[in-house]
């Protein structure tokens, strides 16, 4: 194990430096429990442009230089997905912490792979999934635990826009994995099953739009929206209850939380005069009271996740998504990509 005492800085190396990883470099960067120690890319163009605006001790183009630096704890693997079983699995064997973004791997054989490796060594391995550090979503599933919407139903989930197109991998594994993470951690379950329905309307092979259904235990579902082509920036979560309703807005600045006190009852029928005729022996009832917006002291999420890795690392924070976490969201997508493949069938998980 390379446990590191509270006291002492933990060194980090990031590797990748494209379009996120510099939001990662950022957060290392003002972390006080942290240090900088290096950075990779393979472009040194990347390389001059964070070295022009941070103070890391090293940079490179070669990942082997960073797993022979002694000098560094830790490496955030900030890489394209198609690249973090391999990367990820080196950065373990050579006795580092893992922070690996999203998606932990593109097969669920690798991320186990990962699981395994980390698991022997007694090192920390925590996954990127961002939102279950963001404050609103932590408010939503505080809500849940305690009762304040009810029996949970269902929630649907968008994440749509104009680009980022990528041509690595489609819309399933670019952007679902963030809402199957926000629908694995409110439901506080994995899914049982998936059905996913993609289509391709640009000039590749990639699903540009995907339609996927997640069931859980107690007959839950999630229903998730993905898509890079779409006039709108939406990124909302509903989450349907007994009781009440919530609604989860990214793109809100000050009411990113809505809870609606609106819901449909079923009541038994009596003699008295009723709004609508009865079917059978009860009829459903909608009623529909306030709208509350609860006050959430927002931090940027990506520091919250950064700041927990180091804790993780320090022993003062046990990780909240760790490899299973993370495995579980690249099982939903693997069987959610097999659906695809057989016309929307029903995948077991
Ligand atoms: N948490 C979030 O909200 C969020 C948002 C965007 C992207 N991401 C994730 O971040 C990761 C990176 O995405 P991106 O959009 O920055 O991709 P990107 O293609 O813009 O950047 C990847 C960088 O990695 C470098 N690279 C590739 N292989 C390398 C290697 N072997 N050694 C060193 N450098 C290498 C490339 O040169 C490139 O600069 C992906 O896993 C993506 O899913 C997460």
């Amino acid at each position: 194990m390379n446990r590191i005492s509270g006291d002492s800085k933990v060194r980090i190396a990031v590797v990748g430096a494209g379009y996120w990883g510099p939001n990662l470099i950022r957060n290392v960067a003002r972390l006080p429990q942290a240090s900088l120690d290096c950075v990779c890319d393979q472009r040194p163009s990347r390389l001059e442009r964070i070295r022009a605006q941070y103070p890391v001790r090293t940079v490179t183009t070669e990942l082997n230089e960073v797993l022979a630096d002694s000098a560094v704890d830790a490496v955030i693997l900030a890489t394209p997905p198609e690249t973090h079983g391999e990367i990820g699995l080196e950065i373990l064997e050579s006795g580092r912490h893992l922070l690996v973004e999203k998606p932990m791997a593109m097969t669920a054989a690798e991320a186990e792979r990962l699981v395994e490796e980390a698991a022997a060594r007694e090192l920390v391995l925590l996954v990127g999934h961002t939102f279950e550090f963001n404050a609103a979503v932590l408010k939503v599933r505080k809500l849940i635990a305690a009762g304040e919407i009810g029996d949970v139903y269902y929630l649907h989930s968008q994440r749509v826009n104009l680009g980022k197109v990528r041509t690595n991998c489609n819309a399933l594994w670019s952007l679902a994995p963030h809402d199957v993470s926000i629908a694995n951690f409110l439901f506080g379950e994995r899914p049982l099953w998936v059905r996913a329905s993609g289509y391709k309307f640009l000039d590749q092979e990639l699903e540009d739009v995907v339609f996927l259904n997640l069931g859980y235990p107690q007959n839950r579902v999630a229903h998730i929206h993905v898509s890079w082509l779409d006039p709108d920036k939406v990124r909302r979560t509903t989450v349907v209850g007994s009781r009440k309703m919530i609604v989860y807005d990214d793109m809100s600045h000050d009411a990113k939380v809505k809870v609606f006190d609106k819901g449909v009852s079923k009541q038994a029928v009596t003699t008295e005069a009723l709004e609508a005729p009865p079917f059978g022996e009860f009829v459903f009832l909608t009623h529909t009271g306030d709208v509350w917006i609860p006050k959430i002291d927002f931090a940027e999420p990506l520091h919250q996740e950064v700041a927990h890795f180091v804790a993780c690392i320090q022993g003062r924070e046990k990780p909240r998504t760790g490899g299973l976490n993370g495995l579980a969201v690249v099982r939903a997508l693997e069987g959610a990509q097999e659906s695809l493949a057989r016309g929307g069938a029903t995948v077991e998980l």
